[in-house]
């Protein structure tokens, strides 16, 4: 049921997920012999802003380092999306990223907003036309790993933008599935991707277990949110943040341990929880230059060429989906 809106936005489809979905994904998790909620519910409207608080913490090198090799690079980068690109941005979070790149791009006839939340969907929508003026803009608001489609285009390519290493939230085989739908939707033309890379496992702790606590306060809040949202009963007290670096995995895994053994009530269910016992929130896994060529090539597409800080801590890569 796509809908046509206000003056603001060319086109906007709406396929919000609803409550539903995040009631049975956290009651379909917590059943599990281990538990776990998918990390894409972190997003509500408290858990968007102390996102954007993580992204300014000094642990956390991602965001500041991906920026520093946009700004260098994009001439090189727009080179390779060419004239009269659509630009796909998968999670519209980031608005400064897409502003460099934008600036850089020749011509672009597009800017395609993709995300599950329509305020932040919004937002960005508006303060990307307030300064791209002549750029049309078309809002989806949409889980981009489930159903979404591009509108059609006459001209010129689809280029996808995926910054902020957020493929590392799939497990490597799900990232194959979800890039091969992507390629499928990019019809041909490229990917910019950004991708957090192997290094130092003090390094990548620190990242996700700040000394602030807001790593931990980001994770809490998922608990805020099922005790708002589904009326859980979450004691907030009784749970802990952990996150380390899985080296056999290759990822950073997040969770929320039980610090004692406790019940807890979710709609008309009990969930037990042992001393100890965690659920787990997310994954963040990391790359090599090559590995992640390999999982590229595995979904279909090219890599073209990749981008690195001198301390080698983030890539970026264009692929091709031609
Ligand atoms: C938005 C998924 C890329 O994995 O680094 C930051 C999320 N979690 N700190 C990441 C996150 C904890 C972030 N991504």
């Amino acid at each position: 049921m796509p809908t046509t809106t206000a003056t603001l936005l060319d086109t906007f489809h709406d396929f919000q997920p609803d409550d539903q979905d995040f009631l049975s994904a956290v009651v379909d998790g917590l059943a599990a012999e281990r538990k776990s909620i998918p990390s894409k519910f972190f997003y509500d409207e408290a858990g968007s802003r102390l996102f954007d608080e993580i992204c300014g913490l000094a642990e956390y090198y991602p965001t500041r380092t991906e920026m520093l090799i946009l700004e260098k690079f994009k001439d090189q980068m727009a080179a390779l999306a060419g004239t009269h690109c659509h630009l796909v941005e998968l999670g519209s979070g980031s608005s400064i990223k897409t502003r460099t790149l934008m600036q850089a791009l020749d011509r672009p006839l597009g800017y395609i907003p993709i995300d599950i939340s329509r305020d932040h969907l919004m937002q960005s929508a508006q303060s990307f036309s307030q300064l791209f003026a002549d750029v049309p803009v078309a809002a989806i608001c949409a889980d981009y790993t489930t159903a979404f489609d591009l509108p059609a285009i006459a001209v010129g390519q689809y280029v996808g933008f995926y910054p902020g290493s957020t493929i590392g939230n799939f497990t490597p085989d799900e990232a194959v599935v979800f890039l091969q739908r992507l390629k499928h939707k990019l019809n041909g033309g490229g990917l910019l991707i950004g991708v957090d890379l192997i290094k130092d496992t003090a390094i990548l702790n620190a990242a996700y277990d700040d000394a602030r606590g807001v790593t931990a306060a980001f994770n809490k809040n998922l608990l805020v949110r099922c005790n708002r949202e589904l009326g859980a009963d979450f004691e907030l007290a009784a749970f802990a943040h952990r996150a380390f670096y899985n080296e056999a995995e290759c990822r950073i895994e997040m969770h929320l341990v039980s610090t004692r053994a406790q019940q807890v009530g979710i709609a008309d269910q009990v969930f037990a929880f042992a001393e100890d016992e965690t659920i787990h929130t997310e994954n963040s896994y990391k790359y090599s230059i090559d590995g992640f060529h390999t999982l590229a090539r595995r979904a279909g597409l090219t890599p073209v060429q990749v981008w690195t800080d001198p301390a080698k801590l983030f890539s970026v890569h264009y692929l091709s989906a031609g």
